[in-house]
C-alpha cells in the first residue's frame, strides 16, 4: 500500500500499517519530510513512534518518497493522508490538498485501485471525488478503474500509535452505486485488531464522513458543556472539579472529556467543528448546527478569563508585570502548538504588556515559530525566575510534579493560576501560595 502525506497522521500510520506486516510507502511532497523520514527521524513528538519506525524500516517493509510515479506502480491500494485546514478568511475546510494528490496520482494508474481516505473532510466530499478521479482516469485513458471509500481516522496526538494499532473501531464508508472492494480490502488491510475484536463499522459514503466530524463535535460540546457550567460556578462559588466527579460518575454522561479549565485546542476540534458548520450553512441546514457556534464561543471565553484573571492578581495593570506561563502545546504529550490555549493565552498577555516567560517540554521550537516575540526560557526553572504570576497552561506532568516550596523560592510572588485544574491547592497554599483557578473559587 502507499500512505500518501506523511504529516502526523501520515507518517503514524504508514509506520503503524508497517507494523501489522504490510508492505508500505510513504509518499509527501515535502523533500524534507521525507528526507527524515527516511532517516528513521520522526519530524514531530510522538511517543512510540520513532521506535515502530526505525523497527519497520528495518524490517524493510517501509521506505518513503516524493515519486508519484513509484506511489503508482508500488500497490494498488492508497491512503489519503493529507491536512484539510480551516481556510483562509472562512470556516470551510480546504481541499486543496486532497485534490493535488488525486491530480498527481491518478494520471499514473493503470488497472484497478482502492483510494481508503483517511483525512477528515465535509461530508459530500468522497461522492465528488469520486467524479474527479472518473473524469481523470478517462482522460489519462490507460484504462484504470478507481474507487474512492472513506475509513476516518480517530486517533489522538500522544497516544497515536496506540490509537492506529489497536482503535476503537473501524469504520469504512463505501459507494453504493457501483460495486466496491472497499470492505473486503479493509477487512484483509486489518485483519489483526479485527481479530482482536475491534468492531467494525461499513456504512455508506456520507456516514463515514459524518462519523468523523460528529465524534469530534461531541467531544468539543463535552468539553464546552463543563466549561460553560464552569462559568457558573465562578459566579457562585461552586467547583466545577468536584460537580464533574459527582454527575460523571453516571455512565451516560461519563467523566471522561469533563475536563474544565482552558478548553480545546489542537488541529483538530477548533477546525472541524467550524468545517462542519460550514458544511451545514451549504447544504440548507445551518440551524441544526448553530450551537457549535456556542460551543466555539465558551471555548474562547476561557482564554479570554485566563487573562483577565491574570490582570486581576496582578492589581488590573499587566503592563510591565512578569508572568511565567507553563505549556504552550495545545495539551501534554505534545509539541503541537496549532490553536493552542496555552499560546494563545502567552500571546494575549504579552499583547496586553505584560512581559513573558514561557517553558514547555517539547514545543517551543514549534511556538517560537508562530510567536517569535515571545520569552522563552530554557528551562522551568528559568521561566519562573523573578515571575509576579505563574499561569499553569498545559498539563504537562513536569508541571503538575512541580514542588510548591522549591517553586516559590525562584518566583517574586507566590501567585498561581492552574488553568488545568490540576494542582492540589492545599498543598499551593500551605506553602503561601494565592492560587487561583477556573470554576473553583480558592481563596
Ligand atoms: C482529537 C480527538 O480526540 C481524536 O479522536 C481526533 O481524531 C482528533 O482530535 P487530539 O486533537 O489529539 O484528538 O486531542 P484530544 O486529546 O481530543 O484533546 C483536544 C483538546 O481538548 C486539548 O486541547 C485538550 O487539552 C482539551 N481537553 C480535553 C479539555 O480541555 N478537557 C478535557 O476534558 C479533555
Amino acid at each position: 500500500m502507499t500512505v500518501i502525506g506523511t504529516g502526523y497522521l501520515g507518517a503514524t500510520h504508514a509506520a503503524c500499517m508497517a507494523e501489522l506486516g504490510h508492505d508500505v510507502l510513504g509518499v509527501d511532497v515535502d523533500p524534507a519530510k521525507i528526507e527524515a523520514l527516511s532517516d528513521g527521524r520522526v519530524p514531530f513528538f510522538e511517543p512510540g513512534l520513532p521506535e515502530v519506525l526505525e523497527r519497520t524500516m528495518e524490517s524493510g517493509r517501509l521506505r518513503f518518497t516524493t515519486d508519484y510515479a513509484e506511489a503508482a506502480g508500488h500497490a494498488t491500494v492508497h491512503f489519503l493522508a493529507v491536512g484539510t485546514p480551516q481556510q483562509r478568511g472562512s470556516y470551510a475546510a480546504d481541499l486543496t490538498y486532497v485534490h493535488a494528490v488525486l491530480d498527481d496520482l491518478v494520471p499514473r494508474l493503470e488497472g484497478r485501485h482502492l483510494v481508503l481516505g483517511k483525512s477528515t473532510v465535509p461530508v459530500g466530499t468522497a461522492v465528488e471525488l469520486q467524479e474527479r478521479v472518473d473524469a481523470l482516469a478517462a482522460e489519462a485513458g490507460r484504462g484504470a478503474e478507481v474507487e474512492i471509500a472513506w475509513n476516518p481516522e480517530f486517533l489522538r496526538e500522544g497516544y497515536a500509535v496506540k490509537d492506529t494499532i489497536t482503535p476503537d473501531r473501524i469504520v469504512v464508508g463505501h459507494r453504493t452505486d457501483r460495486p466496491s472492494t472497499a470492505v473486503e480490502t479493509a477487512r484483509e488491510i486489518y485483519a489483526r485488531p479485527l481479530d482482536e475484536g475491534t468492531p467494525f463499522f461499513e456504512m455508506n459514503l456520507p456516514t463515514a464522513e459524518l462519523v468523523k466530524v460528529s465524534a469530534n463535535a461531541f467531544l468539543a460540546t463535552k468539553i464546552s458543556f463543563i466549561n460553560a457550567v464552569s462559568e457558573i460556578c465562578e459566579a457562585t462559588g461552586a467547583d466545577v472539579t468536584r460537580l464533574a466527579d459527582a454527575i460523571g460518575v453516571d455512565d451516560r454522561i461519563g467523566r471522561k472529556f469533563l475536563g474544565a479549565g482552558l478548553g480545546f485546542g489542537g488541529g483538530c476540534l477548533p477546525k472541524d467543528i467550524r468545517a462542519f458548520m460550514a458544511r451545514a450553512g451549504e447544504l440548507g441546514v445551518d440551524q441544526a448546527l448553530t450551537f457549535l457556534r456556542e460551543v466555539d464561543a465558551i471555548n474562547q471565553r476561557r482564554r479570554e478569563r485566563v487573562v483577565e484573571l491574570t490582570r486581576e492578581l496582578t492589581g488590573g495593570r499587566l503592563i510591565g508585570r512578569r508572568v511565567c506561563v507553563l505549556g504552550a502545546a495545545f495539551k501534554p504529550n505534545s509539541d503541537d502548538v496549532r490553536d493552542s490555549p496555552a499560546l494563545n493565552v502567552a500571546g494575549s498577555l504579552s499583547l496586553a504588556g505584560a512581559s513573558v516567560s514561557v517553558y514547555d517540554p517539547q514545543a517551543m521550537a514549534n511556538a517560537a515559530r508562530v510567536f517569535p516575540t515571545l520569552g522563552y526560557a530554557g528551562s522551568v526553572e528559568e521561566a519562573l525566575q523573578g515571575a509576579e504570576v505563574v499561569v499553569l497552561a498545559t498539563e504537562w506532568r513536569q508541571f503538575r510534579d512541580l514542588d510548591p516550596a522549591a517553586t516559590g523560592e525562584l518566583v517574586d510572588e507566590r501567585v498561581i493560576i492552574d488553568a488545568r485544574n490540576v494542582l492540589d491547592a492545599d498543598a499551593w497554599r500551605a506553602e503561601g501560595w494565592t492560587v487561583a483557578a477556573l470554576g473553583r473559587a480558592l481563596n
